[in-house]
């Protein structure tokens, strides 16, 4: 507890980064101090400044300029801070970042970052820290939000990527596949994909079956059009090896015992590493069903690097801003969802361990098939 009159506030980024992260710091941090005249500090790199206490003072002039600036000036890390890696054996720090928290006399933390950031900020939150989450991915999977900031930038560079492989594709009569992040969701798949104009977009929620692929293809080589280009997410599978994949998850779910959990988890790590070339072995698969040659693009990092669009700019400073009326108001133990035009207070209860996936009868899934883009299940 502490006596002083201001209020003063540690902020930290963790999980992968994504394009909004300077924005949210910058409109929490202008509103705080400039707004409320409250004192700011950083924790570096996520959950490790917070367990280290590496706190650096954050004042006006750490906020100027870093609007447009990709990456995270405070830098991130996907530490767990109940199982935090000391000599790689996993401790629990809840203990030791309460201290660090009173130590330096924060009345709140605010945490931005997505799925596994929500389940640090319940456990710390659940231990009586004043702790706020901001919604950060630019895979658009947490629950409880509308959308996250990065997802527009990413999507504006993964849209711009399928736009130039329709060129080069169709000069070359060629089947590209572009592989897309998004991790178990087909958000950025899906919207870069429609944006791009894809051919096919695969994403996780559907499984797909190779030989409806290729039916589509070879249907559009019979009207004309000698080359496609196919929007493939990280996370999609041929519907096999989703129940595998799934069959291997559910035994993690059901195992009791650490040894089981051990087994359970090794299992599953198996099964993922057997698939991880799954858009390579698409591609063989089409060219060896189609005779159109096949090439992939694995978009990767790019997709979270660089400045943020306008739209994630002016998301990042909306939520910046609303969560320091949230913490003036005491509302503490929330996610500051983004909601139509506003914001709102989600408890986190309803965040942690949940993924937003995209649902089936969802408008972007009915327009893609309007519009007769394959998402290969028929
Ligand atoms: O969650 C963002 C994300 O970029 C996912 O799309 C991707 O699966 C993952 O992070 C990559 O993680 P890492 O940065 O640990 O390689």
């Amino acid at each position: 507890m502490t006596t002083r009159k201001t209020k003063r506030i540690g902020i930290l980024t963790a999980g992968g980064d994504a394009p909004g992260l300077n924005a949210v710091i910058r409109g929490f941090g202008k509103t705080a101090i400039g707004y409320y005249g409250w004192e700011m500090v950083g924790f570096r790199d996520g959950i490790k400044g917070l367990v280290e206490n590496h706190a650096v003072p954050l004042d006006r002039s750490a906020l100027s300029g870093i609007l447009t600036v990709g990456g995270t000036i405070l830098g991130t890390s996907r530490d767990k801070v109940h199982k935090y890696l000391v000599d790689g054996q996993p401790v629990d720090m809840v203990p030791t970042v309460i201290e660090n928290y009173q130590k330096d006399e924060l009345d709140a933390l605010v945490m931005l970052g997505g799925g596994g950031t929500a389940k640090n900020a319940k456990r710390l939150a659940d231990a009586g820290l004043n702790v706020l989450l901001l919604p950060k991915t630019i895979d658009n999977d947490i629950a409880g939000t509308d959308v996250s900031f990065g997802f527009a930038t990413a999507m504006e560079i993964a849209t711009d990527a399928i736009d130039r492989l329709h060129s080069t594709a169709h000069s070359h009569h060629r089947i590209i596949l572009a592989e897309l992040m998004g991790h178990r969701a087909g958000w950025l798949t899906l919207g870069a994909g429609l944006a791009g104009g894809a051919d096919i977009i695969l994403i996780p929620e559907i499984p797909y079956s190779v030989e409806t692929i290729a039916a589509r293809i070879k249907a559009r080589t019979d009207r004309g059009s000698t080359f496609s280009v196919v929007a493939v997410a990280e996370g999609a599978r041929e519907v096999a090896d989703e129940a595998d994949l799934n069959a291997a998850r559910l035994l993690v779910d059901a195992a009791r015992s650490p040894e089981e959990k051990r087994a359970a988890r090794t299992h599953l790590a198996n099964v993922e590493d057997s698939q991880r070339e799954h858009t390579f072995k698409l591609a063989r698969e089409l060219e060896a069903a189609t005779g159109l040659e096949s090439r992939v693009t694995i978009l990767g990092y790019v997709q979270r690097g660089g400045t943020p669009c306008a739209t994630d700019r002016l998301l990042a400073t909306r939520l910046g801003a609303a969560a320091v009326a949230m913490a003036a108001d005491g509302q503490f133990g929330v996610l500051v969802a983004a909601r139509g035009d506003g914001t709102e207070a989600v408890p986190l209860d309803e965040v942690a361990g949940k993924i937003k996936f995209v649902p089936p009868d969802h408008e972007w899934v009915d327009t893609a098939r309007k519009v007769g883009t394959g998402l290969g299940d028929q």
